[in-house]
């Protein structure tokens, strides 16, 4: 071929970041089970909208963890997710309860760049640590184009609800701090407050835990995110097997 292609054959495939609970379903299904144990994101996403009988979409939904627990409650979850092993475990979920909540949850094997639901069909979007990291950063490509798809597919009234780690408060923001990606980004925290609020989203903290049930348990959860040698570090600064986890959730009615 000569010349520029035409718009229309630019690649379509999402910029995918390779979460390493892709490649240990083990330990990341044990990270979900310690992390926000007492469910305060959802309690939080619940005074904005109780997800009761509505449609929800859970974009980068990764192994399926809360959209099966968001069917529970929601008429129907749409798991949003690109990674082929994600994709793996989050069939393998639904599969183990097919008669009940796994009827209530489709997947949907695309990116947060082109989700392919209906302009409005969704009233309730959700996305935790996935995705939508703000500006481009040494973590991932900007998330604007997955913005403008969140505000298409989801109903006016409707809520987008982000959930990203808060880097100013709490024990494992100073770990981000200090052995995360955050350690080589002074001013993240302020930078990201300010892209989100640039899109119309408000941010809040939410203070939650997480809580294992041994240092053992903590330690390969921590060597997972952070990688065995910082994970030493870590541990040696926590009591116990359960410390403080503060998450910033940004959100913004359509
Ligand atoms: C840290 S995991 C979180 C998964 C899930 N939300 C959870 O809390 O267990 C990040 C997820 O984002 C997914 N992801 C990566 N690139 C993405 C993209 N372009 N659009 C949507 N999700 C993406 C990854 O495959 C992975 O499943």
């Amino acid at each position: 071929m000569t010349g520029r292609p035409p718009i229309t054959s630019l690649p379509t495939e999402p910029f995918v970041y390779d979460y390493p609970g892709a490649h240990d379903a083990v330990t990341y299904e044990l990270e979900n089970r310690i992390a926000d144990p007492d469910a305060r994101i959802e309690a939080f996403m619940d005074r904005l909208l109780a997800m009761d009988g509505l449609v929800v979409a859970d974009v980068g939904a990764g192994g399926g963890y809360h959209a099966v627990r968001y069917a529970q409650r929601a008429a129907h979850v749409f798991a949003v997710e690109p990674a082929a092993r994600m994709l793996i475990q989050l069939h393998r979920r639904i599969a183990a309860e097919p008669e009940t909540v796994g009827a209530r949850v489709s997947v949907l094997a695309a990116g947060a760049e082109a989700i392919p639901l209906p302009d409005g069909s969704v009233d309730l979007l959700h996305s935790r640590l996935a995705y939508f990291f703000g500006p481009e950063s040494s973590r991932v490509r900007s998330c604007e184009p997955g913005i403008a798809e969140a505000l298409r597919v989801v109903r006016p009234g409707g809520q987008i609800v982000i959930v990203d780690n808060d880097l100013r408060e709490g024990d494992f923001a100073a770990f981000l701090r200090e052995f995360g990606y955050a350690a080589d980004e002074p001013g993240l925290a302020d930078r990201l407050d300010d892209f989100w609020a640039a899109h119309g989203f408000t941010g809040t903290t939410v203070m939650s835990e997480w809580r294992a049930p041994s240092r053992k348990a903590l330690a390969r959860v921590l060597a997972m995110e952070f990688g065995e040698r910082s994970a030493e570090a870590i541990l040696a600064r926590v009591d116990g097997s359960r410390f403080r986890y503060a998450y910033r959730l940004y959100h913004r009615e359509r």
